[in-house]
């Protein structure tokens, strides 16, 4: 038996393509002293390792990866083998090892941006992998967003980009439930529908036309506040459409992540004309919200007034193939790797 895992083959130049990735294989890795093997089970597909593929990343973020590298990325596995007194074979256990089939998990905690060190998940009668999704990174990020950086209130009129992805499809239903008035935009008809009519949030198409247009079509009045996880022309859009000391929570930027130059806004002055507030924040600074989180979120999940939805892929194979789905914007709500079917 072999570890297959992903790994960067050579940098992307520009989209990053299938060709750019490959799967290898590895002896599994024996524990050493307060180290412990796993066996992964689900891998969360996220966009942020796009970030990490590229020659260099921004200030103050994890380093880039080199062509040989595995790729990283939240996951759940179950403990094969402990030397940790912390853990016991059979537990479930959340990390930052991804992409892999097998994980060693040492006694320094690796995490991404403060989220992810090695923890004993209790599932009880949940599905794990939404310990991935929703009760995961995805609902930290969404819940901490909403909270802690744009203090949503009922009067707000907010704006999520990205909204039928992990994250926004998230934040925008837990900013209904709130009782803000709620506009969504993604990337395709389809996704259109599924935020209007199975989420019951108004949504555009960013690709039907001018992004200002349709902000105004749906938010005559403009916006109070806004959750960015695209950046670049969305948050131009959204700068111009902000009322009067209105908020923004900068989650993302997948806009500029897959070979595209990161695009600024041109009119960041409207911050001072509007007296505008903009955070950027990351769920690694939140975990002391995480149980909170959990069980709010999952009252939701169980009485139906929070709906998610996933695209899953099965197979560490279908790893790449999973991310380039998602970076092209061909999965909805939040995207996983099965390892255990
Ligand atoms: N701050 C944090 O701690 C934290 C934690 C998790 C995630 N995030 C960020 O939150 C954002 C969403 O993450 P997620 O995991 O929920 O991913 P996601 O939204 O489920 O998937 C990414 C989506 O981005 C959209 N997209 C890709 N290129 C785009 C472009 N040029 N313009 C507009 N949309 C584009 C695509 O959907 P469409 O079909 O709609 O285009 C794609 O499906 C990302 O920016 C991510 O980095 C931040």
């Amino acid at each position: 038996m072999l570890n297959r895992h992903v790994r960067l083959a050579r940098r992307p130049a520009g989209k990053l393509t299938a060709a750019d990735l490959e799967l290898a294989e590895a002896p599994i890795p024996e524990p050493g002293p307060g180290e412990i093997l796993v066996r992964n089970t689900w891998l969360s597909i996220d966009p942020s390792i796009r970030i990490r593929l590229a020659a260099t990343t921004p200030n103050g973020y994890l380093p880039p990866l080199r062509p040989g590298d595995e790729l990283s990325g939240l996951a759940l596995g179950t403990v094969l083998e402990s030397r940790s007194p912390e853990f016991a074979a059979g537990d479930l256990v959340s990390h930052t090892l991804g992409y892999r089939e097998y994980a060693l998990l040492g006694t320094r905690a690796q995490t991404i941006g403060g989220y992810g060190a090695p923890a004993r998940v209790d599932a009880g009668a949940l599905p794990p992998r939404w310990f991935l999704g929703p009760l995961g990174s995805a609902g930290l990020t969404a819940y901490a967003g909403l909270s802690e950086i744009l203090e949503l209130n009922p009067a707000d009129t907010l704006w999520v980009s990205s909204a039928a992805g992990a994250v926004g499809s998230l934040a925008a239903q837990l900013a209904k439930i709130r009782g803000a008035t709620v506009i969504g935009s993604a990337g395709s008809p389809e996704k259109v529908a599924f935020l209007r009519d199975e989420l019951g949030v108004p949504a555009f198409d960013y690709h039907a036309g001018s992004l200002s247009e349709s902000l105004a079509a749906l938010a005559p009045g403009g916006i109070d506040t806004y959750f960015d996880n695209v950046g670049g022309d969305h948050l131009t859009a959204a700068l111009d459409a902000l009322r009067p000391a209105g908020r923004i929570a900068l989650c993302g930027a997948v806009s500029g992540y897959d070979g595209a130059a990161p695009a600024g806004p041109p009119n960041l002055f409207t911050m001072v004309s509007k007296g505008l507030r903009m955070r950027g924040f990351r769920a690694g600074s939140f975990t002391h919200l995480e149980e909170r989180m959990r069980k709010e979120v999952a009252g939701y999940l169980a009485d139906g007034r929070l709906i998610h939805r996933e695209t899953i892929f099965d197979g560490i194979e279908a790893a790449s193939t999973a991310l380039l789905a998602m970076l092209s914007g061909a999965t909805t709500g939040k995207t996983l790797c099965r390892l255990d079917f």
